[in-house]
């Protein structure tokens, strides 16, 4: 269902100190922008790490209005420096591969556990009060038992993402607990929009095949492509991001982010191909990497969160792809360069 009215106006943002971390990156770029233009005095902390999604081209156009702090969350000092004086912290620097994560299962664990506990023990030292959103993946469920999935539904994580994921939000309730670090934790399910990724075919299908479909090439559809996701526009996502940091009756709590309806990746495809002119699809076997990973159809319930703060997605699909679509037409180059290629330079 689409909601029809927009939320809440956000004026409590205005003048707030807000940290982005990954605020580089796909969903934290888009919660950058729109904080800015919310008034909040914004930082980013991001360490641009190779293969993944950040880079300066997602800040174009209003770097001047944020800090940004090139850094590794997984080092003290320049986490500290970075979470000193914020009120609100979105937690958002993460490595979202599951295949990276299966071909370097340590690599994931650094970014996706040790960043994540070195950055709640800085702020257990230097910052307690802090808000933190931290944002979990709707993978941590893995193979639906029953569709639509709640927050009651077992945890079965399907990769060593999903596992790393789970340990991150462990860390996150515990440092509430014991340190009283209030936090949210979101499970976000597949979001897709502008400033994704789309340079390479790891981190999920949509930014892949929206590439495929603008490049006029052809789109490789894993089996009969019945498998059924519930996509979430980012802006969507980001609005989740912002009602949840504002939200008292979401701290200590953890919350799905699902899409408006759940769609077969065929007839998604269709979509995309209708939305851009041009592309193609075509069916083929499931590799196997894919396939030993895959968890069918699965969607999410995302009743808590709309209780709780109002929120509901108000993008429909074929909006969501038109604007990712707008977005990339004169940006493609420079979206499907090697990272760090042609960047802008910060001032
Ligand atoms: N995109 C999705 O569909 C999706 C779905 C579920 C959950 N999530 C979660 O949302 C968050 C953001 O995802 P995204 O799609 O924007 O990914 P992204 O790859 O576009 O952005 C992640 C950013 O984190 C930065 N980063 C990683 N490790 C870091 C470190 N140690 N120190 C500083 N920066 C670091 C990267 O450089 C990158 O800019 C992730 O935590 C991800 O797990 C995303």
């Amino acid at each position: 269902m689409i909601a029809p009215s927009s939320h809440a106006p956000f004026d409590d943002y205005r003048g707030r100190r807000v940290l982005v971390t990954g605020g580089l990156g796909f969903i934290g770029s888009n919660l950058a922008r729109r904080l800015v233009d919310l008034g909040a005095e914004v930082r980013i902390l991001d360490a641009l790490v190779a293969e993944m999604g950040g880079t300066l081209h997602n800040v174009d156009g209003f770097a001047d209005r944020l800090a940004i702090r090139i850094a590794d969350m997984r080092e003290w000092d320049p986490t500290t420096l970075a979470v000193d004086g914020c009120d609100i912290i979105f937690n958002l620097a993460g490595q979202v591969s599951h295949i990276d994560s299966l071909r370097d299962p340590r690599g994931d664990l650094g970014i996706n556990v040790d960043a994540q506990l070195q950055l709640l023990d800085v702020l257990r030292h230097h910052n307690p009060r802090a808000r933190v959103v931290f944002t979990s993946t709707r993978h941590v469920y893995g193979r639906a038992q029953r569709v639509p999935v709640d927050e009651t539904h077992p945890i079965h994580p399907p990769d060593v993402n999903a596992i790393n994921k789970v340990t991150a939000e462990a860390y996150h309730r515990l440092y509430q607990e014991i340190f009283g670090i209030p936090s949210s934790i979101l499970r976000l399910t597949n979001v897709y929009g502008p400033r994704q990724l789309i340079r390479h075919n790891r981190q999920g299908f949509i930014g892949w095949f929206v590439r495929l479909a603008m490049e006029d090439r052809e789109i490789e559809v894993y089996g009969d492509g019945s498998q059924q996701r519930d996509l979430l526009f980012v802006d969507d996502a980001v609005e989740a991001l912002l009602l949840v940091g504002l939200s008292e009756a979401c701290v200590g709590r953890t919350l799905n982010v699902g899409g408006p309806e759940p769609i077969a990746h065929r007839d998604l495809v269709k979509r995309l191909i209708a939305a851009a002119g041009t592309g193609r699809a075509r069916f083929v076997d499931w590799p196997a990497d894919r396939k030993a990973i895959d968890v069918g159809s699965v969607w999410l319930d995302s009743t808590r969160l709309h209780e709780a703060t109002g929120w509901q997605p108000r993008t429909s699909l074929d909006e969501g792809l038109a604007r990712t679509v707008a977005y990339y037409r004169p940006r493609l180059a420079a979206y499907c360069a090697p990272a760090g290629a042609g960047e802008i330079e910060l001032a």
